[in-house]
């Protein structure tokens, strides 16, 4: 039997926007721990990602930001690219779907499943924007979940609930390129008969949580997919930019992102063994005889790797001698948050990794969510938290050991590792302690608990510091001197196992540690056991972990806590143009406030009376949850003057003040200076 191989891949994220924390935590810093811990292993692992650049999120991006959708992926590939790198993400390969090797792999895949007679054509109504000519797949069409409710459901997908439904069945679409309500037009695609699979990935899934123990979360999910009935799934989309569609009579279409997205691990590991020079070996990992495959994603990407790849490789497989593995684990993990409430990029809502490592080191950040992934459940990152973590754990317990330690063999010992004399209970106890420890956080990291492995590595710190204070080495040191190099000597062992230990997690502080000790790392499996030659010369020490202030902490609470303290993509409504006479038709006046009353049984309604000039007007307006009735007398605003009258609450409106509505939904009336007289024209 061939000695084992495992091909590790992390979800590819969409080229259209940064890293954030909230990825870290998801699909990558877990990833990067379990491959970092394996190869220390002596595993033959390879790790694989890349940036996701097909689809409607490239395409909405670059119109947005009126570039080409090659604009959007270059400038975030490279940063997102240079964003991990900087994180200590240890891919083999962060390779891209643009390249050709993955259009032609996908293209490949396309052409097995039609030339095997799996795919149908099928004559479907697929939302179309008159105005825009074009058909709005995806993102492109805004409305309500019709399981859910959930109000920003896409065409034929609900991110909130995961439901996939005939765009047909969406309640009150809109475009997002014209903000109409699109037409449903006739056009064809070709379908993925994955009910046809349901049998065969229930027994996979079933299988393979038997054997693996998968993630109550994920299999949870799955049976919920399995329950509802699985239903063709249309695998091209009415767009330009993609892999186009290999077939002369479907040449405008390009394949769904989904469909060729996650055979990008496969083109990307081609992509390293041509680099590497060896064009055939990434069979090995993806066919070979004794080789495993664990897919990390974060839980909104679930059905994709655990029915909808494996039901693509099935149907491969079924046509094909070179038969591809299935996903041995998919541990997806649950959402982390930012300060209690969810990362937007839209509302302005939390850190990208670039933003955050310009103010501090990544294994600060690393070793904080590593120790509070979201593994079972939604977790949060606070500021106070990493401030703790890096200051309670990282700097007064691993890194103040490892500090009084290379004081005391530099005070005492020459900056050399001294003998041990003979071994008391105590060092006993330590020392059985450091062989066990390594097997004990190999396991846990073995079985996805990576919360749980870190715990034990910061346990492990704490022990050596306790070791050190019940052997008290100052008061040794000047009777015993043989129990003091026994003290020291053992504490070396300490550090260099936590170096071991915490290389996974935080591998630029573990290689300072090396580099102080003066030894290589070793195999995880001599971990804990490995000693010192006496006499072996150690390094000049280095603090390895700055205290952050309340101050500088306290900046960044202030920084990031407002989302207008910083850069607010709000994103743009666009809506139909109008003409300058279209403009012309709202009379907008200078109004005073003279009184404003609630509206009973309204919460939102005030009933305003104001003045334009000399005539006096009543107005309803929806801002009771922004001001108080008694502060707005007296105020000078802006007002729809010409606004045809309507009843609300059943009481008459003849006019509009207009508002602006924050992030946080608050409502701000347009003021004016007092100076300016009511009923002047705004225009
Ligand atoms: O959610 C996302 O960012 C997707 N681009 C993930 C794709 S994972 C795989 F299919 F490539
Ligand atoms: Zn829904």
């Amino acid at each position: 039997m061939k000695k084992e191989k495992i091909i590790v891949t992390s979800a590819l994220p969409y080229a259209n926007g940064p890293i954030h924390l909230g990825h870290l935590s998801g699909a990558y810093l877990p990833a990067d721990i379990f491959v970092r811990y394996k190869r220390l292993t002596n595993t033959d692992i390879i790790y694989v990602c890349g940036s996701d650049e097909h689809g409607v999120p490239i395409t909405i991006t670059a119109e947005k930001e009126k570039v080409t959708p090659q604009d959007i992926i270059d400038r975030y590939h490279g940063s997102n690219k240079a964003a991990f790198e900087k994180f200590g993400m240890s891919f083999d390969i962060y390779s891209r779907t643009s390249i050709p090797t993955h259009h032609a792999t996908a293209k490949e895949f396309f052409k097995s499943y039609y030339e095997q007679g799996i795919l149908s054509e099928k004559k479907t109504m697929q939302f179309f924007d008159e105005k825009a000519g074009m058909f709005l797949p995806d993102r492109y069409v805004e409305g309500t979940c019709p399981k859910c409710g959930f109000e920003e459901a896409r065409s034929d997908e609900c991110e909130k609930c995961g439901d996939l439904y005939d765009p047909s069945e969406l309640i009150n679409p809109k475009s997002k390129i014209s903000g109409a309500t699109p037409e449903l037009k006739e056009t064809s695609h070709w379908y993925f008969p994955l009910g046809k699979y349901q049998e065969r990935l229930k027994e996979f899934i079933t299988s393979a949580d038997k054997k693996f123990n998968w993630k109550s979360n994920v299999v949870q999910y799955c049976k919920g997919w399995f329950n509802d009935g699985l239903k063709d799934r249309a695998v091209t989309r009415d767009l330009d930019w993609g892999v186009k569609v290999p077939l002369e009579s479907s040449e405008s279409k390009v394949l769904y992102v989904w469909f060729e997205a996650v055979l990008g691990y496969i083109s990307a590991t081609k992509e390293l063994f041509k680099q590497r020079g060896n064009e055939d070996e990434w069979k090995e990992y993806w066919q070979g005889e004794n080789t495993r495959y664990i897919a990390f994603i974060g839980k909104d990407n679930i059905v994709f790797h655990t029915i909808i790849f494996p039901a693509m490789l099935m149907a491969w497989n079924d046509a094909s001698n070179e038969k591809y593995i299935m996903p041995e684990n998919v541990p997806a993990n649950e959402f982390l948050n930012f300060e209690g409430k969810k990362f937007s990029k839209s509302r302005g809502w939390g850190i990208d990794v670039e933003q955050f490592l310009e103010i501090f080191p990544p294994d600060s950040l690393r070793y904080t969510l590593a120790a509070n992934l979201p593994e079972n459940k939604d977790t949060d990152f606070f500021w106070k938290e990493f401030q703790a973590k890096n200051n309670s754990e990282l700097a007064d317990i691993l890194g103040n050991f490892i500090n009084r330690t290379f004081i005391f063999a530099s005070k005492h010992f020459d900056e050399k590792v001294p003998a041990r004399g003979e071994l008391e209970k105590i060092d006993e106890d330590m020392l059985v302690q450091l062989a066990d420890a390594p097997r004990k956080i190999g396991k846990l990291i073995e079985r996805y608990k990576i919360k749980d492995a870190v715990f034990e590595m910061m346990s492990l710190a704490r022990d050596g510091n306790k070791y050190f204070n019940d052997s008290e080495p100052w008061v040794s040191v000047k009777t015993n001197k043989e129990r003091t190099a026994t003290t020291v000597n053992i504490c070396l062992q300490t550090i260099s196992t936590l170096a071991e230990v915490f290389a996974p997690v935080i591998p630029f502080s573990s290689e300072k540690i090396f580099k102080m000790l003066n030894i290589k790392i070793a195999d995880w499996n001599d971990s804990g056991k490995r000693e010192f030659e006496v006499g072996h010369q150690l390094n000049k020490s280095e603090i390895l972990f700055s205290k952050i202030e309340d101050k500088t902490i306290d900046e960044e609470i202030v920084k990031w806590s407002n989302p207008t303290n910083h850069e607010v993509e709000v994103e743009e409504e666009k809506l139909p143009e109008s003409t300058f006479e279209d403009f012309l038709k709202v009379e907008l006046k200078v109004a005073e406030i003279i009184s404003a009353e609630n509206v009973k049984k309204s919460k939102k309604l005030l009933k305003l009376q104001v003045k334009i000039g000399k005539t006096e007007r009543q107005v309803v307006a929806g801002i009771a949850q922004s001001y108080e009735p008694e502060n707005l007398v007296g105020k000078k605003v802006v007002m729809v003057a010409n606004l045809k009258t309507a009843k609300l609450f059943g009481i008459e409106s003849q006019g509009m003040i207009l508002a602006i509505e924050d992030e946080n939904g608050k409502l701000n009336i347009v003021e004016v200076a007092s100076s300016l007289k009511s009923g002047l024209k705004v225009s």
